[in-house]
């Protein structure tokens, strides 16, 4: 016996596939294009995940982590590394010595979805270096660079000492950039910060913080559209690091279903 959710979900994938040839009368050069423009994705290393990544993850993400009360979610992305360093207050971000940037103090709150603070809430957070690598997966960078775990205070609030990350683009050399290209679209993401945010009884969220006047905002390789919510501004006003803060919402943990 077959798979019945499979079979459903496979049926309607042709389905609406079959809809858009009809629709946009698919030329049957368009068509030949297409096959090998895929056959070519498909022999090119962590092309297809990249591809579905790019244009379909956000689109998982809200099915699965859609928040209702709390800060919106977002993309985990690929560059998240589990067991970064718990760090002891005041917070600095691991980083080299010569860390090239300009320094960043991110502060903010983490409350319930009714206001209350949320003492000892832990933030997992990374982040893109100045010079535009992510430890672990760039070659050059000490493990866990720009990479950490903090825990809110009494009154919910945090502040680290980071660097002000860079707009970065996705891999562009293979079938991915290639498709952007033809469609007259960027490989860059709007610079932001990633954050992991739990706390017992509270459902956990995983977003990313982003910032005014990014002249990527709007045209996220990634996300293609804005999420007003999240984009916080950028202060430099007195000389010492740039400054910015963002106040998070956890919304509660929902009742376990019964098996
Ligand atoms: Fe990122």
């Amino acid at each position: 016996m077959g798979n019945a959710r499979l079979d459903a979900i496979f049926s309607d994938v042709l389905e609406s596939l079959r809809r858009v040839i009809r629709e946009h009368r698919v030329t049957e050069g368009e068509w030949r294009l297409g096959v090998a423009w895929l056959t070519e994705a498909g022999t090119q290393p962590n092309e297809i995940p990249l591809l579905l990544d790019v244009h379909l993850g956000a689109a998982v993400d809200d099915v699965n982590n859609a928040v209702e009360t709390g800060t919106e979610n977002t993309l985990e992305g690929p560059f998240y590394v589990p067991g970064a360093p718990l760090l002891i207050a005041p917070y600095v971000l691991p980083m080299r010595p010569d860390e090239p940037g300009e320094r960043l103090l991110f502060s903010g709150t983490v409350r319930a979805s009714d206001g209350a603070p949320l003492a000892g809430a832990m933030l997992d957070l990374w982040q893109v270096s100045a010079d535009g690598g992510y430890s672990h997966f760039h070659p050059g960078y000490p493990d866990y660079n720009l990479r950490g775990r903090l825990a809110t205070d009494d009154e919910g609030r945090f502040e680290v000492l980071t660097v002000v990350p860079v707009p970065y683009e996705v891999p562009k050399d293979g079938a991915t950039g290639r498709l952007l290209a033809a469609l007259g679209r960027t490989a860059f993401r709007p610079a932001h910060l990633h954050v992991k945010l739990t706390h017992e009884g509270h459902r956990p969220l995983t977003t990313q913080v982003y910032f005014e006047d990014d002249p990527w905002l709007g045209r996220d390789a990634v996300l293609g559209t804005d999420r007003p919510s999240l984009v916080t501004r950028l202060v430099r006003d007195d000389g010492g690091p740039a400054r910015c803060s963002y106040d998070f919402v956890l919304e509660p943990q929902p009742a376990a279903v019964p098996a």
